[in-house]
């Protein structure tokens, strides 16, 4: 995820970003960049790469004004010309979010003679605050966010200036407020060796700072009083944001995760999804006989709700192969073939070594991943980032709701070109995902009670996890992330396959977690929920909000909103993930970094 930085005070501002910068690093990125206040201008340097890359290249500045960025890529590859800051005249921007309506503004930004040197979104905001840069800085940004749709914390720097603004909408930003000093940054680690004054700021509001003062100002430029808060967590708990660990920051960002997967990629008003990354004709679309989807892991059990929806949605026979079995397995694939790669790191090396092997048949490719310009994207034609920041938690979370929400909208895209779904019903299905957020939003605010359940099981050496459907590839995702980060042993089962073995394991001794969302199969499930019951197994289910008769079966119930039958997957992710992290967290395993396992495996 990009980390922003900004500084004005008495004391050189260069080695106070370049430490800043540093503090950030942790959130991951692939490049840096900064701009100083200097020589009666701005100078900027940047450089692919790391902090200490550009740290050996800059010069001696003498300036007091400042703004830094690491950037993580989300738009353009990571190089050092779409590195941040950007400039336009004499204002230098860097940016952390994405700008939906990129492509309009860029089109006016041209006909106003602006010229674009980088493949970034954030170059239209350096030229829209200089176009209506009159002097003011406050009110060219004011003016020039306002024509923004999308995501952003900014921070601006003018030559004519002695003063650093920032804004932010629905991206982190947070201002310090040092002893002739004030900082802003994407969060508290970055200054928190300075101060620890600080003022967590809202959407639509802006900081403007000089060494003397520091002030804020809403969309309207009107000025308003926020509360400093003052922070008592050391560095290490500052970086999780105050959370115990990693992966329930990661958890928690979900919300955020999943809206920045969809952004800019529905359209409510015609009910289609706009992927441009999709270089597919839609004649070649209609043309695809077949999807093979390919991924290891978690990104293989998101891949398998992939089959349901490319098959229910789309109409296309779509097989889900596990990539380390598939590069042996002498596939028969052809031309009018599609084969997806899922992988979040981009650089899992069975699946980089499927994918080249899939391409010797002449297949189409297309590469689902969360990191920009990894081996993998150099090997597809086509890639869709799903958006999900970096995850340093070696399970993954949010980057498998996002896989699945990726997924989703692909199918939802296809559907719609091979004339499968309606306008009406692909409108339905797009105002419900773009729901989840606040539906993660209320799990997570549930946390507690499924918190209980995780204690209340924690002393099981194995559990099963059953689904049908839609649920089946949650219930395998429930047990992997179980086993992974908890060490109980765990089977993710199709709730319909139980009696053809397993349910000899069944006893009291092994909880049960049933997930039991609204379903075709719903009738099917209750039955799978009393076959285990009778065996004395006590069983959790993850219900929706509206099921009344489930509680008279099971021992507990975890609630989930109520969402349409395809989308329950999302919300029962969320549900598990959470189960096996407190799971964990009662046996006081070491979560990010649980034993034998690497957050990339490069090797086969
Ligand atoms: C489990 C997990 C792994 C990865 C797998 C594939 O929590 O993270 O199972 O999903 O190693 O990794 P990527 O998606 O990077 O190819």
């Amino acid at each position: 995820m990009c980390g922003i930085v900004g500084y004005v005070g008495k004391k050189q501002a260069t080695p106070i970003i370049l430490d800043a910068l540093k503090r950030l690093e942790y959130r991951g990125y692939d490049s840096a960049g900064l701009a100083v206040l200097a020589n009666g201008g701005i100078e900027v340097h940047k450089t692919e790469g790391k902090i200490s890359d550009l740290e050996a290249t800059l010069p001696d500045i003498k300036g007091l004004y400042g703004i830094g960025h690491t950037r993580w890529a989300t738009q353009g590859a990571p190089n050092t010309i779409n590195a941040h800051p950007h400039v336009s005249g004499n204002i230098a921007v860097v940016h952390n979010g994405i700008i939906e309506n990129y492509q309009e503004l860029y089109d006016e930004l041209k006909g106003d003679g602006y010229e674009f040197v980088s493949e970034t979104d954030t170059e239209v905001l350096a030229h829209l605050a200089h176009k209506y840069y009159k002097g003011n800085l406050v009110a060219a940004v004011i003016e020039g966010l306002k024509r923004v749709k999308g995501t952003y914390a900014a921070a601006f720097l003018c030559g004519d200036l002695n003063q650093v603004v920032a804004a932010r909408k629905d991206s982190p930003l947070v201002a310090g407020i040092g002893n002739g000093e004030n900082f802003i940054a994407s969060d508290v680690t970055a200054f928190l060796k300075y101060t620890r004054n600080v003022v967590y700021m809202h959407d639509f509001e802006l900081v403007s700072l000089s060494s003397k003062k520091i002030e804020f100002f809403d969309f309207d430029g009107n000025p308003i009083e926020e509360s400093i808060e003052s922070i008592e967590w050391n560095i290490e708990a500052a970086e999780k944001s105050g959370y115990p660990h990693f992966m329930l920051k990661e958890i928690h960002e979900q919300a955020t995760s999943v809206h920045d997967t969809m952004l800019g990629r529905i359209s409510e008003l015609t009910g289609d999804v706009v992927l441009g990354e999709v270089k597919l004709s839609k004649e070649e679309i209609r043309k695809l006989e077949r999807v093979v989807i390919i991924a290891c892991g978690t990104s293989y059990n998101a891949g398998l709700l992939g089959k349901y929806l490319f098959e229910g949605l789309a109409g296309i026979h779509t097989d889900v192969d596990i990539s380390s079995e598939f590069r042996y397995s002498n596939p028969v694939l052809g031309d009018s073939t599609l084969v997806i790669s899922i992988s979040q790191s981009g650089e899992t090396a069975d699946t980089i070594a499927a994918t080249k092997e899939a391409k010797t048949y002449g297949c189409r490719t297309l590469a689902v991943t969360n990191v920009v310009g990894t081996t993998l994207s150099r090997e597809v034609e086509n890639i869709v980032y799903t958006r999900a920041g970096p995850e340093i938690g070696v399970a993954a979370t949010k980057t498998f709701t996002s896989q699945l929400i990726t997924l989703y909208l692909l199918a939802v895209h296809f559907a719609r070109i091979r004339k499968k779904m309606d306008v009406d019903m692909s409108k339905r299905l797009l105002v419900s995902l773009k729901q989840l957020p606040g539906m993660i939003q209320q799990i997570l605010n549930n946390r507690e009670s499924i918190r209980k359940q995780a204690v209340r099981f924690s002393t099981a050496r194995d559990y099963f996890f059953l689904g049908r459907s839609l649920n089946y590839p949650i219930a395998l995702e429930g047990a992997l992330k179980l086993k992974e980060i908890s060490y109980i042993h765990a089977e993710g089962y199709a709730a319909g396959e139980l009696k053809h073995g397993p349910l000899a394991l069944i006893s009291k001794d092994t909880p049960v977690v049933a997930l039991a969302t609204r379903a075709s199969t719903y009738d099917k499930m209750l039955n799978n929920i009393k076959e285990v019951k009778a065996r004395g197994a006590p069983v959790l289910a993850i219900a929706g909000m509206d099921d009344t008769e489930i509680g008279k079966y099971v021992d507990a119930v975890i609630r989930v909103p109520v969402t349409v039958e395809l989308l329950y997957p999302v919300l029962s992710s969320v549900v598990v993930q959470l189960l096996a992290y407190y799971t964990a967290d009662a046996l006081g395993c070491p979560i990010d970094k649980p034993r034998n396992l690497a957050k990339s495996v490069t090797v086969e």
